[in-house]
Parts: C-alpha cells; sequence; structure tokens
C-alpha cells in the first residue's frame, strides 16, 4: 500500500516535471501570440501607430511592408536578415534592390521599442507584426501574428539570388521554390493574392509586352497590353504600375477575378490561371478565391502565418538586435 502510493506520487511527479519541460520547451522554441504580453505589452500599440502613418501619408507602404517579411522569410527563416545594411546584404540582391521599401518605418518602429523596452523586441517580429498591420488598413484580414523570432546575425545575399522567385519563373519552379521552404501550392496561390495592393515595375513585366520581333503575350489581356506599352515605352524600367488594375489600394480577392480575365500584371500572376506547365490545380484554385472572396481571406491568414513560421530563431539562437540594421 505504502509502496504503491509512493510509487503513484513519483510517478505524478514524473508527469509535472515531463509537462513542465515541454511547456518551457514550448515557450522557448515555438512562436506565440502573447510573447511580449509581460515584456513590452505596448508592442502591438506602437507598431500599429507607424503603420497607420506611414500609410496615411502613403497607401502603397502597406504593401511594401508586406513584400518586406515574405523576402524576409524566404532566405534563413523569418530573421530579419533583410535588413542588415552592408553592399554584401540581401538588400542588394538582385529581387531586393531598388525594389524592396519600408526599411525607414522598420527602424522608426524599433527606435521607439528600444526606448521603451530596450532589447527585447526583435526585428523580425516588427517586420511580421508591421506586415499584418498593412494588410489589416489596406481591407485585409485580421489574423493572429505569432511572435517570439529572434534576429539572424548573417546576411545571405546568394540565398536571396537564389532562392526568392522571379517573375519570369515557370509556375512549376516558383512552385518548387515554396517547397524548400515548408509552403505547398495551395500557398502559392494564396499568397500570390497578395498583389491585390502594390506595385510593379515595368523591367519585371515587359517580358509580357510586343517588341520588334515578337508579339504581346497572348495571356494578356490586349487593351491591357497596350497601355503597359505606352507606360514603359522610352523608360529606363523603373516606371511603375498596380499590381492589381480593379483596386490597386484595397486587399480584396479581385486580383483573382483578374486572372480569370487575363488581366493579371506579372506572368507569375496569370500563369497561376493561364499556365499549360502541368499544375492544374493552380487554375482550380484561382477560380474558387475569385468566387469567395471570405474563404481567400480565411486561407491568406493562415498561409501568412505558415510562411512567418519558416525556421525562426528561438530561444538562445540569434540575438535581439538594438539597431536593425546591424548586428550587435
Ligand atoms: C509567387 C511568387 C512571387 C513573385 C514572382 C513575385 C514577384 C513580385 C514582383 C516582381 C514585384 C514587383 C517588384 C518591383 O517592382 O520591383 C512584386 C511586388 C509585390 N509582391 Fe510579390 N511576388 C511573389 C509572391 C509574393 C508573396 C508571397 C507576397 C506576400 C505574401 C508578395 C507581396 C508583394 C507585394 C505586396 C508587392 C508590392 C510591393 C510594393 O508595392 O512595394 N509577393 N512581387
Ligand atoms: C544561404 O542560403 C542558402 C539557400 O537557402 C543556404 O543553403 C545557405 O546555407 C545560406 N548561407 C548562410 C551563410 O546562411
Ligand atoms: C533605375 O533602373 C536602373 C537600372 O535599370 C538603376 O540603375 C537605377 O538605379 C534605377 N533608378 C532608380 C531611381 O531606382
Amino acid at each position: 500500500m505504502e509502496h504503491s502510493y509512493s510509487c503513484r506520487f513519483r510517478f505524478f511527479l514524473a508527469c509535472t516535471v515531463l509537462v513542465l519541460c515541454l511547456s518551457t520547451r514550448v515557450a522557448r522554441c515555438q512562436l506565440t501570440d502573447d510573447f511580449y504580453d509581460y515584456t513590452c505589452p505596448d508592442v502591438y500599440y506602437i507598431v500599429q501607430q507607424h503603420v497607420f502613418a506611414a500609410m496615411r501619408a502613403e497607401m502603397r507602404m502597406g504593401a511594401s511592408l508586406l513584400r518586406l517579411h515574405f523576402h524576409d522569410c524566404f532566405v534563413n527563416g523569418c530573421d530579419g536578415s533583410i535588413l542588415l545594411d552592408g553592399t554584401d546584404g540581401e538588400k542588394f540582391a538582385i529581387p531586393n534592390m531598388n525594389s524592396v521599401r519600408g526599411y525607414e518605418v522598420i527602424d522608426a518602429i524599433k527606435e521607439d521599442l528600444e526606448r521603451m523596452c530596450p532589447e527585447v523586441v526583435s526585428c523580425a517580429d516588427i517586420v511580421a507584426l508591421a506586415a499584418g498591420y498593412g494588410v489589416l488598413f489596406s481591407g485585409g484580414p485580421y489574423y493572429d501574428v505569432l511572435l517570439g523570432r529572434r534576429d539572424g546575425l548573417v546576411a545571405n545575399q546568394s540565398g536571396a539570388d537564389n532562392g526568392l522567385p522571379a517573375p519570369f519563373e515557370p509556375i512549376n519552379s516558383i512552385i518548387s521554390k515554396f517547397r524548400d521552404v515548408g509552403l505547398d501550392t495551395t500557398d502559392v496561390v494564396v499568397l500570390s493574392g497578395a498583389h491585390t495592393i502594390g506595385r510593379a515595375r515595368c523591367a519585371l513585366f515587359t517580358n509580357r509586352l510586343a517588341t520588334s520581333t515578337s508579339s504581346a503575350d497572348s495571356t494578356l489581356d490586349a487593351t491591357m497590353a497596350v497601355k503597359l506599352q505606352n507606360l514603359c515605352a522610352g523608360g529606363d524600367g523603373n516606371q511603375s504600375t498596380v499590381l492589381d488594375i480593379t483596386s490597386p489600394y484595397v486587399f480584396d480577392n479581385s486580383y483573382y477575378q483578374n486572372l480569370l480575365k487575363q488581366k493579371g500584371l506579372l506572368s507569375s500572376d496569370q500563369g497561376l490561371f493561364s499556365s499549360t506547365d502541368g499544375i492544374a490545380n493552380t487554375k482550380a484554385l484561382v477560380q474558387t478565391y475569385s468566387a469567395n472572396g471570405d474563404k481567400f481571406f480565411w486561407d491568406f491568414g493562415r498561409s501568412m502565418v505558415k510562411m512567418g513560421s519558416i525556421s525562426p530563431l528561438t530561444g538562445e539562437a540569434g540575438q535581439i538586435r538594438k539597431n536593425c540594421r546591424i548586428v550587435n
């Protein structure tokens, strides 16, 4: 009797220790939605204020912050590596140079947070939160941004050059780049819906326009092709236009409706609906989201959480940068 009691007690103790260990592990090694609740509860308010002000000055900034998070996460995980200065950094990688925007907004947020809760909130988490508010203030879905990332110690320029998808790539090859970071075909279609806001430069879509030796892309609406031709003629490639011609500053599902009408801007956009390279289910998904905006919103939040969880540094890994542009 005595023996069995103490045995049971010991078993209970062992279980308690196990549960404690597990929960400590979880707290240390996974992202959570309450990570700063005790250490910096105002983080939401601060990020929100800055993103709101930046978007009031320039609505496009919401889109730019969303893309910043995407380009951070695809290279060495969501670790703020894109923010590191230096010509050998990710900022100077081909997909990012003269293209990715929003660094100053992140700097301003970091400055406020360092005053309020020094060395607590990572730059990677600031980027993730700013992207979430960029979506929300553009009229898109609210989703719980998971937090607890730490900042990386290195930038990876070749990783950015090789890992980020280009708009000229076949859909198959884009899908394979997403798969490399743990995202599936549905994530490709859902996250491409981010192109419901923001702009792109001529250099990224002139491959679809007529030249003296070739005609325009047959999957591009003819009227739209002529307009784009005029916009881009004689420029240096930096002129830009909206990615969603229907409602350029509103986060909605018109991006997908445009694709049904051959009015996607980039090859990688229109290809999700029109490509014949063997990935049939992207077309079906485009049809689904064009018809069901609620489903798009729900799935977008889900895929953002997934993208935001690509190889995060947690626990003791990495550091909390004091200045997002340089390692401590
Ligand atoms: C599927 C593969 C993708 C390709 C090939 C692609 C390509 C591009 C290109 C070429 C631009 C214009 C860049 C410039 O003009 O310099 C752009 C803009 C943008 N991309 Fe993507 N993208 C992809 C996926 C994504 C994803 C997953 C997101 C976010 C979840 C995203 C968000 C954005 C946003 C918001 C903009 C506009 C940014 C601004 O106006 O500052 N894109 N994308
Ligand atoms: C850079 O990225 C590539 C591809 O993702 C990866 O294989 C490599 O280990 C990374 N290098 C560093 C220094 O992080
Ligand atoms: C315009 O594009 C060229 C390359 O085509 C680049 O060298 C230049 O810096 C760009 N200008 C701006 C203002 O981004």
